[in-house]
Order: C-alpha cells, then sequence, then structure tokens
C-alpha cells in the first residue's frame, strides 16, 4: 500500500480513498452522440481534483461507457499513476475484455438490461460456483478483484472463500431509505454495513462501499472504521452542473475527511 494510500487524518484516523466514477459524463455525451463531454478528459478533472482512483462500467449495452473510453481512460490512469477500477458483469465477454485491458482493479457486479442502474449486489453465494473461477482468471492475470455485494454475511463469507481481496458494499438501500424518509430501516441497514465491515475485515478482506452516494448520507458512511474506499459517481457528475466537477469532488473528500476526523 502506498504512503498515500495510508495516510492518517488529524487525530490519527486513516483517510478514505475516493474513488470518482465518470460514467454519467459519457450519459450526457451520448444523449446527443459526437464526443463532448469527454469522461476522459473528466477522469482527468477528477484526478486533478484528488480523485484517488477513477471508476467506469462497461455495461453490455455500452450505454453509457465505450470500449474506445475504456481503453482511454486505461491509458490515462497509466500515464497519471492512478488507479483504474473497471465494473463489468460476471460474463465470459467482459473477462476477455478487462484481461486485455488489464485495469489495476476489477470489480464485478450483477448487470440488467432493464435496470437503469446497478440493482442490489451480486449474489456470490448462489454463483459461487462461476464467480470463483472468474476471480481466479482476472487476479492471475494481474488485476486486483472487487465482489460489489449486500453488507450480508452469506455473501461476504461466500465473497471471502471466491479468493476475491476486496469486498464493495453496496449503499444504494440505505441511500433510498434515507430519501424515502424511512430513518428505521435506514439505521438496519447501516448497522448490517458497519457489520459488514467488520466481518468482511475480520475474514481478510479490504472493504469498499459505494452506490447512491451524497454529500448528505456520506457522514455515517464514512466513518465506519474498516472501509478504505467509496465509489461515488452519480452525485458527484450531477452535482458539477452546479459547483464544476473539480469543487464537487473536494466538496465530497471534505466531507469525507471531516465525517472520519470528528469519529
Ligand atoms: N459502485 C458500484 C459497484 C456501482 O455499480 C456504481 C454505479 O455504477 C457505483 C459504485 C456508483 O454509484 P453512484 O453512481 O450511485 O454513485
Amino acid at each position: 500500500m502506498s504512503a498515500e494510500e495510508n495516510s492518517k487524518l488529524k487525530g490519527g484516523t486513516r483517510k478514505l480513498r475516493l474513488g470518482v466514477n465518470i460514467d454519467h459524463i459519457a450519459t450526457v455525451r451520448n444523449a446527443r452522440g459526437g464526443e463532448h463531454p469527454d469522461p476522459v478528459a473528466g477522469a482527468y478533472a477528477a484526478i486533478r481534483a484528488g480523485a484517488d482512483g477513477i471508476t467506469a462500467h462497461l455495461r453490455e449495452d455500452r450505454r453509457h461507457i465505450t470500449d474506445d473510453d475504456m481503453e482511454r481512460l486505461q491509458m490515462l490512469c497509466d500515464s497519471e499513476n492512478i488507479p483504474l477500477n473497471m465494473e463489468i458483469a460476471a460474463v465470459e465477454d467482459m473477462v476477455e475484455i478487462a484481461k486485455r485491458l488489464k485495469p489495476h482493479a476489477v470489480c464485478l457486479v450483477p448487470e440488467k438490461r432493464e435496470e437503469r442502474t446497478t440493482e442490489g449486489g451480486l449474489d456470490v453465494a448462489a454463483l459461487h460456483n462461476t464467480i470463483t473461477p472468474i476471480v481466479r482468471e482476472l487476479t492471475e492475470n494481474g488485476a486486483r478483484v472487487s465482489l460489489f455485494i449486500e453488507a450480508d454475511e452469506k455473501q461476504i463469507r461466500a465473497a471471502a472463500s471466491s479468493g476475491a481481496p476486496v469486498i464493495e458494499i453496496h449503499t444504494g438501500a440505505y441511500a433510498h431509505a434515507l430519501d424515502d424518509g424511512d430513518e428505521k430501516k435506514a439505521a438496519k441497514i447501516l448497522k448490517a454495513m458497519q457489520n459488514g465491515a467488520r466481518l468482511g475485515t475480520e475474514l481478510g478482506l479490504e472493504v469498499h462501499a459505494g452506490h447512491g452516494i451524497t454529500f448528505d448520507n456520506v457522514g455515517d458512511i464514512a466513518v465506519i472504521p474498516e472501509l478504505y474506499e467509496l465509489n461515488i459517481g452519480h452525485f458527484i457528475i450531477g452535482e458539477a452542473i452546479f459547483l464544476g466537477l473539480e469543487e464537487a469532488i473536494s466538496e465530497m473528500l471534505r466531507c469525507m475527511d471531516d465525517a472520519r476526523e470528528k469519529s
């Protein structure tokens, strides 16, 4: 782990890394075709603003990020020495693309064509026999593999036994419960995420979290001590309309650091 990754905040808490997901810059570009706004230029601006990594999801229907974007992102991240986290479905075609591109990290996510965004975590417990060889293949090819899962004991144990070194806990249900004003449900999910991060760490996994994170809900997630990284996309790109991308990222980093410093 680099010195930067290991850096400490006031009070000695470990600083959380921020992976910025730039998919929705491509969504805006694709609304009109053409090349503007370019997600790779967005990734460059995100790196300048302090992103610790870039995340992009190459979906099977290519609704936002394209193969060409992914190749250019890999070149950019290589030259900037910044980790690229490529999200893919656990299917052969995508695994082959990831093996050819060789991003720093590959995050396996569930994918349905009809969904608007990733809904729920990967059912690693049910798909263990499919996921485990993919984890091995990608790991042997040099990627740090993470599995996007719910904060559920069965899923966390299955992820650990698949050989993946990293899990990303799905925070979307927590964000939705808060949006719906269902504080009881949100508190229950938060507790599950806290327990899940602890269990994952005990099992030797590095624990990340992401989905639906905003300035308002990031605090209670960021203070979970076992977390190493948050992956945030839609809110940051949306907020960039009002603040600019660099300020939206700086403000998110401030929210994360403030929450951890106070914890
Ligand atoms: N993590 C994973 C695994 C995802 O699939 C996504 C959405 O692409 C995110 C994080 C980011 O979610 P959001 O765009 O809601 O911040």
